[in-house]
């Protein structure tokens, strides 16, 4: 037994030596390696394979890789993609292919990838894509023979470029502290200018993207700032179900024809969006059931919400709950907007309205759209990928570009219809009435565009 035991040990690190590599613990390795560069080129003909897209990514730069011995290696690798300016469709190696003139949208990548090198395969598990703007590196002969071909109209763009940024500091009223600070943001606001453009290219639906007030923002300052992380990163409270009508949904319905919404509200610099959401759908609830529509306090969630983060994120199912064990809601006159957290001072004398409990409502498009039109405006979540630069018209992200699962902000949904045959939802936004058509976001009906039909949610008013 003993000598069984010894030999097994011995066995078990002898292959540990032949790896070089513990079973099961992830280690570094370099992406220069030609494993992880032969996984790479599996990961990126799948990913060109099943997304969406027309045009062929290339392998451009492995960020990181990772590899574990299991049954076979399994590699985790960050990589960014480049878009080529060949289409899908046409017989020719993606290497061969232009890549699509700099700055312009990438991909970056999450790969997981198996192979078993002795039955010769290599499959994908797992990829997650998202777009990304990417500052190419490139040759000091391939950047002056492009500027020989392209340099007029270079600098008609640029002039272009300055003549709406003055526009845009204009409309509004930015002002930086320093000529370097507007330097930095005039380069931000041209590369969000492609980045929009970008997305008027790809959009399915009838939006027009393009300057908006988050134009000088970098994507991540943008992220921090206005969206919401906690929504895709922890599970909702479970809530009772709510019961569908048993009837279809009409055509079109809108709660801002008949006075259950009120006005478009800013969250300001603060990524309260779940206080928003929440505190319009309740205000709904109210009108409905006791008839008159009041504006209510989002800072009574932000300030005395304890299990939410504040300005750093919530979730509407805990924020239903901290109303229920507060005993209601202040007005909005009473407990007015700052932006940022302050310590409760909620006066449970100066409570406007209350709620009993709170509802999941379905997954389902149509039921979601027979709920609203027969109870009240909804609370959702939604992925805000497509919002930034989003000015009018109806947003219909690719679905790839606009990942389902991948929730970053929670919004009011108040009606639904049809623009020119096109289904859309009408999304109550809170970042004022100067973004979007005076404040509203219309996204594609009918295919789950951008998860919004993922956290649906609704108060329940006694
Ligand atoms: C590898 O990728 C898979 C799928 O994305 C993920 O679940 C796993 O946590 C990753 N492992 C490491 C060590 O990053
Ligand atoms: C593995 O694949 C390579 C290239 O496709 C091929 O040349 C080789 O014969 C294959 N080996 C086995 C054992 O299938
Ligand atoms: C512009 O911003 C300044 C400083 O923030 C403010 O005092 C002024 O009222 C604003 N003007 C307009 C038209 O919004
Ligand atoms: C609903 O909540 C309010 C305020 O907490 C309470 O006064 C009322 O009795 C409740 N209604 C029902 C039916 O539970």
């Amino acid at each position: 037994m003993a000598v069984c035991l010894f030999s097994s040990f011995f066995f078990f690190s002898s292959l540990v030596l032949v790896f070089g590599n513990p079973f099961g613990r992830w280690t570094y390795i370099s992406p220069d390696e030609l494993e992880v560069k032969g996984a790479a080129e599996v990961a990126v003909r799948e990913f060109n394979r099943v997304n969406g897209l027309e045009e062929m990514y290339r392998n451009l730069r492995i960020m990181e890789a990772t590899k574990q011995i299991v049954s076979g290696v399994k590699y985790n690798l960050t990589v960014v993609l480049e878009r080529t300016q060949c289409k899908k469709g046409q017989d020719v190696m993606p290497d061969t292919c232009l890549h699509v003139y700099t700055p312009s949208l990438g991909m970056k990548c999450y790969f997981s990838i198996l192979t078993v090198p002795w039955l010769n395969q290599t499959k994908v598990l797992h990829q997650m894509c998202s777009q990304e703007r990417l500052i190419t590196e490139i040759s000091d002969t391939e950047l002056s023979s492009r500027e020989n071909a392209y340099s007029p109209k270079l600098k008609n763009e640029m002039l272009e470029t300055m003549t709406l940024f003055k526009d845009f500091v204009t409309t509004y009223n930015k002002t930086y502290s320093d000529q370097k600070e507007a330097t930095r943001r005039l380069q931000i606001f041209s590369e969000n200018l492609q980045k929009a453009q970008k997305l008027q290219e790809m959009d399915q639906g009838t939006a027009e993207y393009g300057v908006t007030k988050y134009s000088d923002l970098t994507e991540d300052e943008f992220r921090s700032l206005y969206l919401n992380p906690l929504l895709s990163s922890q599970p909702p409270r479970p809530m009772k179900k709510a019961v569908v009508p048993q009837i279809s949904p009409p055509a079109e319905w809108d709660w801002r024809d008949h006075g259950a919404v009120t006005e478009v509200k800013n969250q300001g610099m603060c990524g309260s969006c779940w206080a928003f959401s929440v505190i319009g759908n309740i205000e709904g609830q109210w009108f409905l059931k006791k008839g008159s529509l009041i504006s209510l306090s989002e800072q009574e969630l932000v300030d005395c919400d304890k299990v939410d983060k504040a300005c750093g994120g919530g979730l509407p199912s805990n924020a239903y709950e901290a109303i229920e064990k507060l005993g209601g809601v202040e007005t909005e006159r009473d407990y007015s907007y700052q932006g940022h957290k302050e310590p409760c001072s909620f006066s449970a004398n100066k409570v406007s309205a209350y709620i009993n409990s709170s509802m999941e409502i379905s997954k389902d498009e149509n039921e979601i759209a027979s709920w609203l039109a027969q109870n009240g405006p909804i609370s959702i979540a939604l992925n805000a990928f497509a919002m930034q630069f989003y000015r009018k018209g109806i947003s219909h992200p690719f679905r790839i570009l606009c990942n389902p699962w991948m929730i970053d902000h929670a919004v009011l949904l108040v009606g639904f219809g049809e623009r020119n045959g096109i289904p859309f939802w009408a999304i109550k936004n809170s970042w004022g009435t100067e973004w979007g058509e005076q404040g509203y976001y219309y996204l594609y009906r009918g295919s789950g565009a951008c998860g919004m039909n993922t956290m649906c949610s609704s108060a329940v008013v006694n």
